[in-house]
């Protein structure tokens, strides 16, 4: 069938590589292109953080997991490897319904834990180094024979396809007039010191991050709500850098390169369904909050089959 993926993130290229690889043609379109994304920003772990509704984003990062493994495995230049972390919590909570789906998850012991947290786990996941992945990404859409192209999308009816896949993100705001998407701003840094496993506390309010890539260490984090801000901010840094060295006594402040700050594209629950009009077919996928490339692939794959079944008869 004809199709058009709207937005070249990470969510509408797993797509779009999905429905290619499917037999359908594809084109996308989109306003900005990697490195010009908030998916160019993602920190990336792979690890379900601000997303909803969690029995359906347990079931798409799980799906999402094993893909990237794989891709670490056998696509070198995909920027994937898995990599050991340790969450640590303020309070003794549920253990994750993911735990049973990713290879290695185990519950720490108490002289593990730093001083001020009582709870946590080890766990092993994708990082997926953004640099190399988004372009191998594009690369492989066009590769699979899919079209890319510069356009700017203001109403869907502008666009004319059998069917219209919408991965518009934060854009999804205007363009379905969905005020429940918002923005959740991140600032981040970067450091060239490795702390030989990642260190988390995800809770929403505390969220500290240490994630080792092989160039360097991302930390983070910040999530402030209705923050459209894409300015880089002083207390932001000293914020994150006292948090992450609360849980990396080492981390070494000489050693910082960098830093970036995005806008995660949040809504209360991931908005992925089908919408039929009087011309075809339109899926939203978008909403994934600080989720999106924990839950591509699996959501990738929930666009292909909510197709195959709207188009069976
Ligand atoms: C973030 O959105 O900042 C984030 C999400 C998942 C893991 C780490 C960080």
């Amino acid at each position: 069938m004809d199709c058009v993926v709207i937005g070249a993130g990470v969510s509408g290229l797993s797509c779009a590589i999905r429905l290619l690889e499917a037999g359908h043609s594809v084109r996308v379109l989109a306003r900005e292109f990697s490195p010009h994304l908030v998916s160019d920003q993602a920190a990336a772990i792979w690890y379900p953080f601000l997303v909803h509704p969690v029995e359906k984003t347990d079931r798409w990062g799980a799906e999402t997991y094993t893909e990237l493994m794989r891709l670490g495995e056998v696509e070198p230049n995909s920027g994937i490897t898995m990599r050991f972390g340790r969450e640590y919590l303020r309070e003794q909570v549920e253990l994750p319904g993911w735990r049973e789906d990713i290879t290695h998850f185990r519950v720490l012991q108490a002289n593990e834990i730093p001083n001020g947290w009582v709870f946590g786990w080890e766990f092993q996941s994708p990082i997926i180094e953004m640099q190399h992945y988004m372009p191998w990404l594009l690369q492989r859409t066009r590769e699979l024979g899919g079209i890319i192209e510069q356009k700017e999308i203001k109403d869907l009816s502008e666009i004319s396809a059998e069917i219209i896949v919408n991965c518009s993100g934060i854009g999804a705001r205007e363009l379905c007039s969905d005020m429940e998407v918002k923005p959740v701003r991140g600032q981040i840094i970067y450091i060239e010191q490795d702390p030989g496993f990642g260190r988390y506390d995800q809770q929403p309010e505390t969220l500290t991050y240490t994630i080792p890539r092989r160039d360097c260490t991302v930390l983070g984090g910040t999530a402030q709500s209705d923050d459209w801000s894409l300015e880089l901010r002083d207390s932001d840094r000293e914020y994150i850098l006292s948090k992450c060295e609360a849980v990396w006594p080492e981390l070494d402040r000489s050693k910082i390169i960098g830093e970036s700050v995005g806008l995660r594209p949040s809504r209360s629950e991931v908005r992925l369904e089908a919408q039929k009009t009087i011309d075809g077919l339109i899926i939203h996928n978008y909403g994934h909050g600080g989720a999106g490339v924990t839950l591509s692939w699996g959501c990738a794959d929930e666009v292909l089959r909510i197709i195959q079944e709207e188009t069976e008869n």
